[in-house]
């Protein structure tokens, strides 16, 4: 059409048109002849929309209650959705988003929606991308790229602290878990478009009012905290940003973080990092006494995580500060590097209070710190059968895949007490191997310390554990004494 235009206006130009000839003719057919395609469905989709989906739907006006809606809107949709999602949604392919129905105060029974088909559903993606884009929503405004696992466990939490799990489902272990009164969260990792949920969680009464909706009192990492936890709802290979291997860490600086650690550290940990600086006197549990740790051999992602974002981030107490906004991120990278050239662990690997191979079994026996379990615990006893696959999930759990912390890097990768940070803990982690010891602990005394930790000693609360894994590491941990 355009060459028409162009070409009957301006006689000149036909002219050189037809000189340069068939060539650039079926060049331009080429690049035509898909567009043309697309311009029908396009009509198709537009069509669609404003004959079949409008009976339900608004594409456009203000923020309004659903009790006056007869379903959600298609307002900003252009903004809202993920390609795929919106195919399979519309091509009858996903579960119903309200399971007791969009309109609960006329039926619980969850809608059945119109069915369309996938070339359809696409043009109509194409269509809404195209006139109803939302321009509030600021393109990069969430920056998917760099969602840590902190941020999605914390988002966890605050997902749970500010009761949006009250009134939406998610899956947690397997079991979805929730409120379904609104829309699912399920999937929402592949459902929604990052920025546009973001800016939704900044204010949802720019989007919808009168509806039974919240405005929760979130700041804005814990907002986006949030948005990282929904967008890996769904997404089980989702691409974790991993911040140690960011250019701050690649150009991390010893001398810096030497000063660092003398302006920040010291006033707890002590300038040569014994755990003796002015404020430890009154601290319970005392600052980690740096110069028995073997920087060197911990996970990144542990180190990380308690200096960035604090003693809670690891289980640990909070009068260990997250260092982020004070530092900086080239700060953390760099005093980490200083905790790396400087602390090495203690000088003789068996300085732990365990004495093994005695010839004495009871020479095993540690002194315990842990307090003992509240009663109704302490009678618990293992609900899940012995089973071999039991004691390897509890293993895989006890070596590796613990969070904050795998058991392994205190408890050691043979249980014996002898992991690289043993040595720094006083009292030194239980020695599982230690039969006469581990006899004469209750299961449910194991299970109570294992999901609250030993408050004042460096054994951590893995509240965040489903109680099936912690009997699979008590089975794992029984496995081994002898
Ligand atoms: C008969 C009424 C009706 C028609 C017609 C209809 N829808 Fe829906 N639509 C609904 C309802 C009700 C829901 C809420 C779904 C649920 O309960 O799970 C919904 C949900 C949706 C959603 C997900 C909304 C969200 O919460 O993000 C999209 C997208 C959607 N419809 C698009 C369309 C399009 C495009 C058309 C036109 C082909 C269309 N619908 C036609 C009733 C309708
Ligand atoms: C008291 C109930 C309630 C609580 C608490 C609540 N919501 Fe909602 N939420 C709603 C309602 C109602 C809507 C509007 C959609 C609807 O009509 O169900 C909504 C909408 C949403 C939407 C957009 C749904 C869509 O696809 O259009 C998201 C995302 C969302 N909420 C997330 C959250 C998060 C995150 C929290 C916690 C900070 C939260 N909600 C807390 C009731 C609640
Ligand atoms: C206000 C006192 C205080 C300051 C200041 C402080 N820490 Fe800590 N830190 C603690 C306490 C207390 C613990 C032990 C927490 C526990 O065991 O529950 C700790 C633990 C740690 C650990 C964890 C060791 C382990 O057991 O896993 C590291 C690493 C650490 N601090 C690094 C730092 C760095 C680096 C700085 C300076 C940027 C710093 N701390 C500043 C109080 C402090
Ligand atoms: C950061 C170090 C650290 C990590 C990680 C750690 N522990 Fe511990 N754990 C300790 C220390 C130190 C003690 C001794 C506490 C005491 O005596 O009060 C301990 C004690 C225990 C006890 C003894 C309870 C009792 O009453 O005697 C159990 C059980 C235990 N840990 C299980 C685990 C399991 C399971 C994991 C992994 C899910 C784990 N620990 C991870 C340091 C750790």
């Amino acid at each position: 059409m355009m060459i028409f235009n162009i070409a009957s206006s301006r006689g000149m130009r036909l002219a050189r048109w037809a000189t340069i000839g068939g060539v650039l003719v079926a060049a331009l057919w080429l690049m035509l002849a898909p567009r043309h395609s697309l311009a029908s469905d396009q009509l198709r989709a537009k069509k669609i929309i404003q004959e079949t989906c409008v009976q339900c739907h608004r594409l456009k006006g203000g923020p309004d209650s659903r009790f006056n809606l007869k379903a959600p809107d298609l307002i900003w949709a252009g903004s809202k959705y993920q390609r795929p999602w919106f195919v399979r949604w519309m091509s009858g392919k996903e579960p119903p988003l309200y399971a007791k129905n969009y309109r609960w105060d006329l039926t619980t029974t969850p809608a059945q929606h119109p069915v369309v088909s996938e070339s359809d559903a696409s043009a109509m993606f194409d269509y809404l991308v195209k006139n109803n884009k939302d321009a509030r929503v600021k393109i990069g405004g969430f920056d998917l790229a760099k969602v840590t696992k902190f941020d999605v466990a914390f988002g966890g939490a605050v997902f749970k602290a500010h009761a949006c799990i009250g009134c939406h489902t998610v899956i947690e272990n397997d079991k979805l878990v929730g409120g379904p009164q609104s829309t699912n969260l399920a999937a929402s990792g592949q459902r929604y478009n990052a920025d546009w949920l973001f800016r939704f969680g900044q204010n949802p009464q720019n989007f919808t009012v009168h509806n039974g909706e919240f405005l929760a009192d979130a700041t804005d990492p814990q907002l986006r905290a949030l948005i990282g936890f929904l967008m890996v709802q769904g997404v089980p290979d989702f691409k974790y940003y991993e911040p140690w291997m960011s250019h701050e860490f690649v150009t991390a600086n010893v001398a810096r973080g030497k000063v660092i650690y003398k302006e920040y550290c010291s006033q707890c940990h002590g300038v040569t990092g014994k755990g003796d600086g002015p404020a430890a006197s009154g601290l319970e549990p005392k600052p980690a006494i740096h110069a028995n740790i073997p920087f060197e051999k911990l996970p990144m992602e542990y180190v990380y995580n308690v200096v960035n974002h604090g003693g809670p981030a690891i289980g640990k107490s909070a009068n260990m500060p997250y260092w982020n906004l004070t530092i900086g991120q080239q700060g953390v990278a760099d005093v980490i590097a200083y905790l790396k050239a400087t602390f090495k662990g203690p000088p003789q690997p068996e300085v732990l209070g365990t004495v093994l191979h005695s010839g004495k079994p009871e020479a095993c026996v540690q002194p315990r710190k842990t307090m003992t379990a509240p009663a109704d615990f302490l009678s618990k006893t293992n609900p899940l059968p012995v089973s071999a696959e039991a004691i390897q999930a509890g293993e895989v759990l006890f070596l590796k895949t613990a969070k904050p912390a795998a058991c392994a890097m205190c408890h050691g990768d043979r249980a014996d007490g002898k992991g690289v940070m043993g040595a720094a803990l006083m009292p030194p982690p239980r020695n599982f191997t230690c039969g006469p010891m581990m006899m004469d602990i209750p299961d449910g005394q194991l299970f109570w310390v294992i999901k609250n930790g030993s408050p004042g000693t460096g054994m951590m609360a893995f509240s965040g554990l489903p109680d099936e894994q912690v009997w699979q590491l008590i089975h794992y941990i029984r496995s081994l004494a002898r």
